[in-house]
């Protein structure tokens, strides 16, 4: 039993008997039947009362808590809004985020996860898989692709509306990633099992070196990095993706059968998006945000290239962290 379960049992219990003193039989048994409906509601299903899209919560959300990041807000925010608006989606969506660590891959899956199940990321219908935790060992890969096949399917069998995030794409063994591509494909059915209303999100550093060089390409050029357009890297990223050894899209058909939906590029973060990273930080944890406690804090990061010192190594992944050490 969860807590939660223990507690509206109590109260369940509790306002049975206050309501046993009124004597009311009728007013009883509405109380116990109006609260045994919420002990069984507290069981996340598959239905639009636990699944429903929230647009404008996913656009302010992208808004006021993504920094530095203007082509992947815009292109997430269309993608998941046409996708989540279909009722008949041809395929499910397909999203690969690329881009150095830190700079908030992970944090925008979770904001489509918050604005689309009622638990978020909690969800027993979001599943997260971590290449170095999940499927560790080369020699297994075998049992893995079968494994993750059967969890897919048994996911998308459970709740059509699935969400299911790949995590270390770079670190994923190939032939794994090959082995979940007719999930993706335009299929009607597969087995029975309908995929097409599933959300598929790819997280991935592939691609971070060509982001980062046409950042500061425009950096020194002194063009303001908003002028920067998903063309100036779309073609890129997906060639680079394609031929980096070390990622686990090397060879993948992925990218040769157009499964990938978008590609999304995270640009390296500068030095005052990190501050604004602090300040929604602090707020976010019920302080006032200091503008001096953001600045110091963004202060003490280390940047690069060495000379020009533009972006955030750690990106805004530290931040959460290393704010302690700057509140008393
Ligand atoms: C769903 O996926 C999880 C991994 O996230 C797995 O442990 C579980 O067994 C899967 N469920 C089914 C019904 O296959």
């Amino acid at each position: 039993m969860k807590a939660v379960e223990i507690y509206l049992l109590l109260h369940l219990i509790l306002t049975a008997s206050v309501l046993v003193n009124t004597f009311d039989p009728i007013t009883v048994t509405v109380g116990v039947i109006s609260n045994l409906w919420q002990l069984f509601n507290t069981h996340e299903r598959c239905d639009s009362e636990w699944i429903s899209f929230n647009a404008e919560g996913l656009r302010a959300d992208l808004e006021s808590k993504l920094f530095g990041q203007h082509i992947a807000s815009r292109v997430i925010l269309k993608a998941v809004n046409g996708f989540m608006s279909d009722d008949n989606p041809q395929k499910p969506l397909v999203l690969s985020l690329h881009g150095r660590s830190g700079t908030g891959k992970n944090f925008v899956s979770r904001l489509i996860a918050e604005n689309i199940y009622k638990e978020g990321m909690d969800s027993s219908f979001v599943h997260v898989f971590i290449a170095t935790y999940h499927f560790p060992h080369k020699s297994q890969i075998d049992s893995y692709k079968s494994q993750l096949q059967q969890w897919i399917k048994g996911n998308a069998t459970n709740c059509e509306r699935s969400m299911f995030i790949f995590d270390e794409m770079d670190e994923m063994n190939p032939g794994l990633i090959d082995s979940i591509k007719s999930f993706l494909n335009h299929y009607k059915k597969l087995d029975g099992v309908s995929y097409r209303k599933a959300i598929f999100i790819f997280l991935s550093n592939a691609g971070g070196e060509v982001i980062t060089e046409t950042a500061l390409d425009f950096w020194k050029e002194g063009r303001n990095r908003d002028e920067i357009k998903l063309i100036d890297l779309e073609t890129s990223l997906s060639a680079s993706a394609f031929n980096d050894i070390n990622s686990g899209f090397w060879h993948s058909r992925l990218i040769d059968d157009n499964l990938v939906d978008f590609f999304i590029p995270f640009l390296p973060l500068e030095y005052r998006h990190v501050v604004q990273c602090a300040m929604a930080e602090m707020k976010a944890k019920g302080l006032e945000p200091d503008q001096d406690v953001a600045a110091e804090l963004a202060k003490d990061l280390i940047y690069f290239p060495k000379s020009e010192r533009v972006f955030s190594v750690q990106g805004c992944k530290t931040i959460e962290k290393r704010l302690y050490h700057y509140i008393d």
